[in-house]
């Protein structure tokens, strides 16, 4: 991506402008909050941003869905523009302009692109026959289009709905004239077309030959008229395209359009890529004899389940704002941090260069996984762990975690390098490398093993090496949840009102401030409980596990953490431990296979009255958060155990010990009678059964 930077202009990025036919969804979303984390990373780099959205809102389909409903077309508009506009106020989207094709400036740039055009000849008047394609605002050959019975079908797999007939006198603009010289255009600008596969669907296109196409026919009720010919209007299409040179003040405001064009990136969704996005448009600057945007990029969609896309017809997807204050209300999270988490687990979940199907359980697991267990404990832990062994202060160290070091600037680089080629998705999964390794990290030093060792050196690096990740996760997160980073900023005793980020400053390892005093830590992401709690998606939602499913047989056998102890006993023994002489030289694998062992996830963790070798943990596995008593007190501090994953054995009875009812037990290795803790190598989804 080139920026200002090259050329001290704006770094001008646009969305497409939406279709007013119905209210906002997370596909309208996608495109929005993508554009909406490269203009926010941009401005943290330094650089001036212009950032366009806005509405489409002349086409016929916008028309027909006004009388649907009743309602005055003007007024109709208004009132769903006024939606989307809201929506991205509450969706922390910070677009500079906000365009309506309804506008008295978009509308007169769009009558001087016309007059212009049909001066110099590239539009010019001649009869139209065919087909035209209501929902999709498309002309199509008869050559082109489906025939099923006396019907003719929009040739659009996505939409096959019926054609009408046309045959009328219309403008048509000379698209035919420009297939060469586009093809020119993309040869010798290799990053024009992002990503880059779409430029063979682009170039197969062009070479298919271009047709001239129709941008204006007799006006119905409602479109942009033809400034000297008033009966005809104008192809919405042809209007729609160019509200990205009339946000610029274009012809009016020369100084203004020269800070800002050419774009330097057009986003947008496939469907709208290679025949408008990468053809007419580009087309259309030319024969205006105008800079084409530096690059054009187009990501994939929201599916259903049979690949098929959601939302723009066929409905199903969830309206963004709504869907944040159901996130909200499922966690107990604040609606600022529920929207930054939607914003993020819809950049995180898409497949940006391809489709991905949309499902509110996948959402909800990624929030428990990513934000409530990795990022949410790792800020969690260490911050206890400093007010607990340093009071809160960071201490002074005389080196740092090298390692640690170089996985953070490997980190900064890939999502860099990531952003510029358009994978957002990628650039979150780099930052979590970070965090996963973060907890690791915790993990392998221990640091409650070094406080009770008195280790303190040691110690410090180990929590100041976490605070300054838990410092450069905050500043990569920033363009895509700005309201958590500066709640983690908070939480690490950084204020970035005072202070705010600088990307070529504080995208670097080692700048973490020694001698800062750290507040209590407050949860940041608390855990949704039931990841399916949307009743009318919840077909894929993991089945509670019914621990009384199978006996106990095999599982008495296996070394675990669960104390073999009756409520009558009232003594504590920290395992099951089947004696060597116990335990069968072979087992069937069906034995084996009765044994239910899944991960689970550590969500809090606490001491058991007058017991000093059990301990009372609730672990999440598949959604389903079970009281499970270990003998394990010995070994761990219960808040060394939030947010790590253990081996539970998730079928055995429930038993009642100390009046609390375990419902199942750890896997441990068991070493000189002392019990560690078995966990998978790398970080697995919750409920993964373990074989
Ligand atoms: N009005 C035209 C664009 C004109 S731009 C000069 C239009 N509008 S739209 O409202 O139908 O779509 C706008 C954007 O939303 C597109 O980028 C489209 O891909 C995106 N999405 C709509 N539904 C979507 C999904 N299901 N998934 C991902 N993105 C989707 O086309």
């Amino acid at each position: 991506m080139t920026g200002p930077s090259d050329n001290q202009k704006t770094w001008y990025i646009t969305t497409p402008i939406y279709y007013v036919n119905g209210r906002p969804h997370i596909g309208s979303a996608l495109t929005t909050v993508a554009c909406d984390f490269l203009a926010r990373y941009h401005r943290l780099k330094g650089e001036k941003v212009w950032f366009l959205t806005g509405t489409d809102e002349q086409a016929t389909k916008v028309l027909e869905a006004a009388h649907k409903a009743g309602v005055a077309p003007q007024e109709f508009v208004d009132g769903l523009a006024a939606d989307f506009k809201q929506t991205w106020k509450c969706f922390g989207i910070s677009y500079d302009d906000f365009i309506r094709t309804t506008e008295p400036r978009h509308i007169a740039v769009v009558q001087e692109v016309f007059d212009r055009l049909k001066k110099s000849g590239d539009i010019y008047k001649d009869i139209y026959e065919g087909w035209y394609c209501v929902a999709d605002e498309t002309y199509f050959r008869d050559s082109d289009v489906i025939t099923v019975g006396e019907e003719k079908l929009c040739p659009n797999p996505e939409c096959r709905l019926p054609l009408r007939r046309m045959q009328e006198e219309n403008y048509f603009f000379r698209l035919s004239a420009y297939g060469d010289r586009l093809l020119a255009h993309i040869e010798a600008n290799p990053k024009f077309l992002e990503p880059h596969f779409r430029q063979n669907e682009v170039v197969s296109f062009i070479k298919q030959g271009l047709r001239d196409m129709s941008v204006a026919r007799p006006g119905a009720e409602w479109g942009i008229r033809v400034k000297d010919d008033p009966k005809m209007s104008v192809y919405v299409w042809f209007d729609a395209l160019i509200n990205y040179l009339a946000a610029t003040g274009w012809p009016n405001d020369m100084e203004r359009f020269a800070e800002l064009w050419p774009a330097n990136v057009h986003a947008m969704g496939k469907e709208i890529y290679v025949r408008f996005h990468a053809t007419l448009w580009p087309a259309m600057l030319m024969a205006l004899g105008l800079e084409l945007p530096k690059q054009v990029y187009g990501h994939g969609w929201w599916v259903d389940g049979e690949g098929k896309k959601s939302g723009k017809r066929t409905g199903g997807l969830p309206h963004p704002v709504e869907f944040a204050e159901k996130l909200a209300e499922v966690s107990g999270a604040s609606v600022e941090i529920a929207t930054d988490a939607l914003r993020f687990l819809m950049i995180r979940e898409m497949n940006f260069h391809g489709d991905t199907e949309y499902s509110y359980e996948s959402f909800t697991k990624r929030y428990n996984s990513d934000l409530a267990n990795d990022l949410g404990n790792l800020c969690n832990r260490s911050v206890t762990m400093l007010s607990k062994f340093f009071d809160g202060v960071v201490p002074v160290t005389s080196e740092v975690d090298r390692d640690i070091a170089s996985i953070a600037t490997t980190v900064v680089a890939d999502y860099e390098l990531a952003l510029e080629e358009f994978r957002f998705h990628s650039a979150l999964e780099a930052v979590w490398q970070l965090v996963g390794r973060m907890n690791r990290y915790i993990e392998e030093r221990a640091p409650w093993k070094q406080a009770k060792a008195g280790e303190t050196e040691a110690l410090a690096i180990t929590l100041s090496t976490c605070l300054e990740a838990i410092r450069i996760a905050a500043v990569l997160v920033q363009p895509i949840m700005p309201n958590a980073s500066k709640a983690l900023f908070a939480q690490i005793g950084i204020d970035i009102e005072t202070s705010p980020t600088d990307w070529s400053r504080d995208a670097k390892w080692g700048l973490f401030p020694a001698g800062i005093a750290v507040p209590a830590p407050v949860p940041l992401f608390p855990r949704i409980q039931d990841t399916a709690t949307d009743s009318s998606k919840s077909q894929n939602a993991p089945k509670p596990k019914n621990p009384n499913q199978e006996k106990r047989k095999l599982s008495e056998q296996i070394t675990a953490t669960e104390p073999a102890v009756e409520e009558s006993t009232k003594s504590d023994v920290t395992t099951v431990e089947a004696s060597e002489s116990e335990v069968p030289k072979f087992i069937s694998i069906d034995d084996f296979l009765k044994v239910e062992l899944r991960v689970g996830n550590v969500i809090a963790a606490e001491t058991i009255p007058k017991s000093d070798k059990l301990l009372k943990l609730t672990v999440e596995v598949a959604g389903e958060n079970r009281t499970v008593l270990a003998g394990i007190a010995e070994m761990y501090q219960p808040e060394e155990l939030v947010g790590r994953q253990v081996v539970v054995v998730a079928n055995l009875a429930p038993r009642k010990m100390r009046g609390i009812e375990s419902q199942g037990m750890l896997l441990a290795a068991d070493t000189e009678g002392q019990a560690i803790l078995l966990q998978p190598e790398t970080r697995v989804p919750s409920g993964s059964r373990v074989r």
